[in-house]
């Protein structure tokens, strides 16, 4: 199955709802490609309730980077799903390298938050990806699927079909590194290889497959077309129209 291309922001802990008024200003005028390669916004939280109003005119979706893995409840500071899905989220990033790294969640967590993410009809997307040193010791496809499998052993094909999976090699975010083409591809096929063992061909084809680490305008052609490529998930590239727009340009 031929998807289409879905390019990503994730804007971190950066920027104010004034910088995501001009992004999506200058993007009025992509209104024509954005009909042809989904792009969606994972803005800080506190900004989310107000992307219904100000994506209103543009043909994007918005997420948040982070769920709490609880309904709902006395947990102080916290955001459920649900409240994802009330202010229109279709996405949610789950188990990213910094939120791993700098808030110890590790894999069985990160799987109870995409659980809790499917559960309120959100779409996850997870993270997985290896640090330098364990790619070094050649370890980088054990840890991915170990990231990978602490998901798919608690879900079904079912609910794990339409999801997203993202590739960020840990030593790729915000080094201005990337994998070569061959390493990204043997990745990814390897992933999309793992569902279908794990489910059926025709599944693993529903789900997505995003690169992300280090995309820029000069590298999204070469890196997001890739075999199992199905777009990307961009950090820094993304706080600007300048920087964001040649991304995903360069897919359609
Ligand atoms: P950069 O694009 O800044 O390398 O970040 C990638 C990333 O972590 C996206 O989630």
């Amino acid at each position: 199955m031929m998807h289409q291309k879905l390019v990503v922001a994730n804007w971190k802990m950066n920027g104010t709802s004034a910088d995501i008024d001009v992004l999506l200003m200058a993007m009025q005028k992509d209104s024509a490609i954005l009909n042809q390669v989904e792009v969606s916004l994972c803005v800080p939280a506190v900004f989310l309730s107000n992307m219904r109003a100000a994506c209103a005119h543009l043909p994007i979706s918005w997420g948040a980077q982070n769920v709490n893995d609880k309904v709902a409840g006395a947990f102080t500071g916290e955001i459920s799903a649900q409240m994802l899905c009330d202010v229109g989220c279709r996405y949610v990033i789950v188990g990213h390298s910094e939120r791993r790294l700098y808030y110890g969640e590790d894999s069985p967590w990160v799987a109870q938050k995409w659980l809790a993410a499917r559960a309120a009809a959100l779409t996850p997307i997870l993270c997985v990806g290896e640090s330098l040193e364990e790619r070094e010791k050649g370890q980088t496809l054990a840890v991915v699927m170990a990231q990978l499998d602490a998901v798919l052993k608690i879900t079904t094909a079912k609910d794990f079909a339409h999801t997203v999976v993202a590739y960020e090699p840990v030593w790729a975010i915000g080094t201005g590194l990337t994998p070569t083409t061959g390493e990204v591809v043997s990745v990814h096929t390897a992933l999309r290889d793992h569902l279908v063992k794990q489910y059926d061909s025709a599944t693993s084809q529903t789900v997505r497959l995003l690169y992300g680490g280090s995309v820029k305008g000069d590298n999204a052609a070469q890196l997001l077309t890739l075999a199992n490529v199905d777009g990307g998930l961009i950090g820094g590239a993304s706080l600007k129209y300048e920087t964001f727009s040649p991304i995903y340009r360069a897919l359609i």
